[in-house]
């Protein structure tokens, strides 16, 4: 079939107008989600709408993902502009949409380099090795260690399940990954503590992987403090500092990074969810210092493809020129105010209840 017939073809998009039944969904779905009775056929900035016509505002936005929302034009205009010119080639050549992407992300960041992925899982198993092999290559440490907080939450992946600080996730799945440790958030005593005890005979700690704020672990805000001491004790030691930026990343809290409210930076970070704006992209950035990485240490195949890049990269530039950031910070705040608001409220009619005494 030639090109033209192909284009000339009208192809019907997918549309749930026959829909499996949830039952039968549940037939040939693995029950990996405890899914609510909902599907959700279409969606308009902030907007979507079940297959029953109700309208939502979506504050679930993919879970931190739909940077610009649903069908932003921006995103609709990259889809179809890089599908129609070539969507997947291997990481065996060059991908002028990667590197655009790769030098926003460095232009917008304190990274030098980035690797990219699909998830955010991915760009966190990405920097794990990496950080493996900056111990084993520069630290000269057989066995390293890479520290990570109860209750933080870094991906589904066997490593990333185990570097994830919550015993709920790993039930069932060990033996788990060797070489990580837990220690309590915003406890910089614990932290030092920690480290003293794995490195009084031989060095093992080789870095600390920590969320700017826990998102999955309660939407726990790090202590900027805290974060400042791990700054100056990487300095001092040569551990690496690793955020994961996945969730709070991308312009989530008013900053294009999370690290940017605790005054400090990062040596390796990992975006995902809001970098592609619902197109599945990860990526792992790191400073110069520790890109240790050589021809064959890693790969992808979809990672950094263009039609992933070319979508990220629209994204990217949007939440620039559409002011998103600022917008973030103003909704934020009005939140803020809204819920204060309503708490206040409900405290005052639960007191004049009589309930509380
Ligand atoms: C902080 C953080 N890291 C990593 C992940 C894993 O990302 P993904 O589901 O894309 O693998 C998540 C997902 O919720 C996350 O919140």
């Amino acid at each position: 079939m030639s090109p033209e017939t192909l284009v000339n073809l009208s192809i019907a998009p997918f549309t749930a107008s026959n829909p499996l039944s949830q039952a039968e969904f549940d037939e040939y779905v693995m029950t990996t989600y405890g899914r609510f009775p909902l599907t959700l056929e279409r969606g308009s900035g902030c907007r979507v709408w079940d297959d029953q016509g109700r309208e939502y505002l979506d504050f679930v936005a993919g879970i931190a993902t739909c940077t610009l929302g649903h069908a932003h034009p921006a995103m609709v205009a990259a889809v179809t502009q890089q599908i129609q010119t070539l969507h997947h080639v291997s990481n065996l050549y060059y991908i002028p949409q990667q590197g655009e992407l790769a030098k926003w992300l460095v232009e917008h960041s304190c990274a030098d380099r980035a690797f990219f992925c699909n998830s955010g899982a991915e760009a966190n198993e990405g920097a794990i090795k990496l950080a493996r092999k900056y111990a084993h290559t520069v630290l000269n440490i057989e066995n390293p260690i890479i520290l990570t907080a109860h209750a933080s939450f870094h991906g589904r992946t066997l490593a990333t399940v185990t570097a994830t600080g919550q015993a709920k996730y790993q039930k069932d799945f060990s033996p788990l990954v060797p070489g990580f440790h837990y220690v309590p958030y915003n406890d910089i005593a614990g932290l030092e503590a920690t480290i003293a005890d794995f490195d009084r005979h031989q060095r093992q700690v080789a870095a600390i992987l920590l969320e700017g704020l826990q998102g999955e672990g309660g939407v726990r805000p790090g202590d900027r403090a805290y974060f400042q001491r791990i700054r100056e004790i990487c300095d001092e030691t040569g551990i690496l500092l690793i955020m994961d930026e996945v969730q709070v990343g991308m312009g989530r809290t008013g900053h294009f990074w999370g690290y940017e409210n605790l005054g400090i930076e990062p040596d390796i970070f990992t975006a995902a969810k809001g970098l592609g704006g619902g197109i599945p992209i990860g990526a792992m950035l790191c400073k110069s210092f520790c890109n240790v990485f050589q021809p064959g240490d890693h790969a992808s195949t979809f990672g950094g493809n263009p039609f992933a890049c070319a979508v990220a990269l629209a994204v990217c530039n949007t939440l620039e020129q559409e002011n998103l950031l600022q917008n973030v910070q103003y909704r934020g705040g009005q939140l803020r105010l809204g819920l204060q608001k309503i708490a206040k409220n409900s405290l005052r009619s639960f007191k004049k209840s009589g309930v509380g005494g």
